[in-house]
């Protein structure tokens, strides 16, 4: 997601911001800024894409002052367009502000100063940082106070660094939320700051890895901390682990991310009675009798899954076709069908093309995506954005949990709106919907477990999943991420199928997953499984109930809501078919044959 960085020192601040910058290029960013900060003067430069855009309007400046001050930061739009206006740094009057996370409340807070005679100009939640820290300032005329001020009104994911000229020298910093790493540079007097390790590689040895709840005020006398919650480590020395974060493989890093990745998508839209998109009003449901939703490959599964939600949550026909498919079968449309396509990169050919054609037969169309200003969010009437961050796997991960949330939430919302939706159930739904980070968080012994299995299934003649309901899209998902990155044979099927065919393959060399969940259909599922054993297949359960027919087990935790036990399932999944293909010797993050982005047809 989105990068920070910040120096002060006595060396080139303006090299150190646009290296650390590049550094953090891996993370994605759609526009990128720096504020340079020299006593009584701020420089900002600001450009939409690439670095190399902010790189020459630099050097284009020729800037004489030399700066012991700056800050810098690339921007993945998540309030607001990619524009330069809604590019980072921010300004109020005198003050600069560089933001990861988002602001919850930031729309009560920007009403608030509005009435105080505050102006915006930016689309973004992260203005009001600044406008609310002068708005203290002007009333304390105590920098330290009014930043203290400031962060105690924040609701939210926000690490923060902040320059002012209301003390010229001094970088004010918090992080809630989104990472932030202080260090004690290697040049004397020398503070830096990153999102990431990498920026700070070669430069400094000594980090705090700032924890939640902790900020403080640097400058070249020191860091003073405002709490005791902080300890020093030493940063590590490789640029390619640290920018994997340590993990062995993108893949691996994004499965690990998704608790935070669907926190950060689930901020300021679920409120205490319902679900609110910035994005979308109640009238896109105006007239509306049915959905029909078109997507490709994972995105696709997701969009399965939700049919089951849509129909039992909201009472709306949904069904769901493979943009490829619907794009030749001369689809019947009606203008009383609300369409949404799905996608990570905004870019798939033939979902984009489906788009199209549902635009041109004037359908209301939705693209719920991760890239802002992608062609399909250019083309859709409304988008809502998944905030997955850039998903560097090719095999698809944390885009598809937060597709699936952002679409079980749609679904609530559509099913408040039409009155399908019983408060106490509604109420029910948003507590399930709020423990979902929880379980997306990878335990050691789920990923051991799933280390151990991998051993024993590297060879058999194939693997069927099979789950019910929206544990059948799940099984197809799981097993697309196997043969995608390990090449085995793998088919996802709706378990009450088995016995119309595929029985037939069951023999000991075939491996069964069988998705087990305890809260739904559980009985049912059993007895499919039960089927396949008799048969010999081996079987690998994942459910929280035990199941003695199982030659494996990957026991899950007890939940009381299906859609959890979908997500801890979900984990399970990714993380066995990462394991095998290491144990295979693949490519986790780039496997053969696969594009990230398929934009041709
Ligand atoms: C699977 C995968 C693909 C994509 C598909 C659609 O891991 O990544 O199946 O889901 O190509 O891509 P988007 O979502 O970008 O339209």
């Amino acid at each position: 997601m989105c990068g920070i960085v910040g120096y002060i020192g006595k060396q080139d601040t303006t090299k150190y911001l646009l290296d650390g910058l590049k550094e953090l290029e891996y993370r994605g960013y759609d526009s990128a800024g720096i504020a340079l900060l020299n006593t009584d003067k701020i420089d900002v430069f600001k450009a939409l894409g690439k670095l190399e855009n902010l790189k020459n309007k630099v050097d284009n400046a020729s800037l004489s002052s030399s700066y012991e001050i700056g800050i810098g930061h690339t921007r993945w739009a998540t309030h607001g367009k990619p524009t330069e206006l809604n590019a980072h740094p921010h300004l109020g009057e005198y003050s600069y502000v560089v933001h990861n996370g988002i602001i919850e409340n930031y729309k009560e807070l920007k009403e608030e100063l509005i009435e105080q005679g505050h102006s915006f100009v930016s689309q973004t939640d992260t203005e009001v940082i600044v406008h609310l820290f002068e708005n203290y300032q002007n009333k304390l005329n105590n920098p330290i106070e009014a930043f203290k001020e400031t962060i105690s009104r924040l609701d939210g994911a926000f690490s923060i660094l902040l320059i002012s000229k209301a003390d010229p020298s001094k970088i004010f910093f918090f992080k809630h939320g989104s990472p932030l790493i202080v260090a004690q540079g290697n040049e004397e007097g020398e503070v830096l700051f990153a999102s990431s390790d990498a920026p700070l590689i070669g430069l400094a040895n000594d980090v705090v890895y700032l924890e939640d709840g902790v900020g403080g005020i640097a400058s070249t006398e020191g860091i003073e901390f405002l709490s005791d919650d902080y300890s020093w480590s030493t940063l590590p020395t490789s640029k390619q682990f640290a920018q994997k974060d340590g993990y062995r493989f993108f893949m691996e890093k994004e499965i690990y991310e998704q608790s935070d990745v669907v926190s950060d998508c689930m901020l300021g839209r679920i409120q205490d009675n319902g679900i609110d998109f910035d994005e979308i009003d109640e009238s896109l449901i105006e007239g509306i009798k049915e959905i029909k939703i078109c997507a490709c490959g994972t995105s696709y599964h997701a969009g399965l899954t939700s049919s089951y939600l849509f129909e039992r949550l909201s009472k709306v026909k949904c069904n769901v076709e493979i943009a490829s498919e619907f794009r030749y079968k001369e689809p019947l449309l009606s203008d009383d069908t609300l369409f949404i396509v799905i996608s990570q990169s905004g870019e798939t050919a033939d979902t984009l093309e489906a788009l199209k054609m549902a635009k041109n037969a004037g359908l209301k169309s939705l693209v719920v995506c991760n890239v802002d200003n992608s062609s399909m969010t250019r083309t859709a009437d409304h988008t809502i954005l998944t905030r997955a961050g850039i998903e560097k796997g090719v095999a698809s991960t944390k885009a598809f949990s937060t597709q699936t949330v952002v679409l079980w939430m749609l679904a609530l919302y559509f099913a408040k709106a039409k009155e399908t939706i019983s408060s106490e159930k509604l109420q029910e739904e948003l507590h399930a919907l709020r423990e979902v980070p929880k379980s997306l968080i990878v335990e050691d012994k789920l990923h051991e477990k799933t280390r151990r299995l991998a051993k024993r299934y590297l060879h058999g003649h194939g693997f069927f999943f099979i789950g019910r309901d929206v544990f059948f899209p799940l099984a197809l998902e799981g097993a697309l991420k196997l043969k995608e990155i390990s090449y085995l044979h793998a088919e996802g099927y709706p378990a009450g199928e088995m016995k119309h065919g595929p029985i037939a393959l069951a023999d000991p060399e075939l491996f069964t997953i069988a998705l087990m969940p305890q809260n739904l259909l559980y009985d049912k599922i059993k007895s499919n499984v039960e089927e396949l054993s008799a048969r010999d297949s081996t079987i690998c359960a994942i459910s929280p109930l035990d199941f003695e027919l199982a030659d494996d087990f990957i026991k899950t935790l007890k939940t009381d809501h299906y859609m959890l036990e979908f997500f801890e399932m979900l984990i399970a999944l990714q993380l066995l078919s990462m394991e095998i293909s290491i144990r295979l010797g693949n490519d986790v993050d780039m496997p053969r044959n696969l594009a990230k982005s398929v934009t041709v047809e």
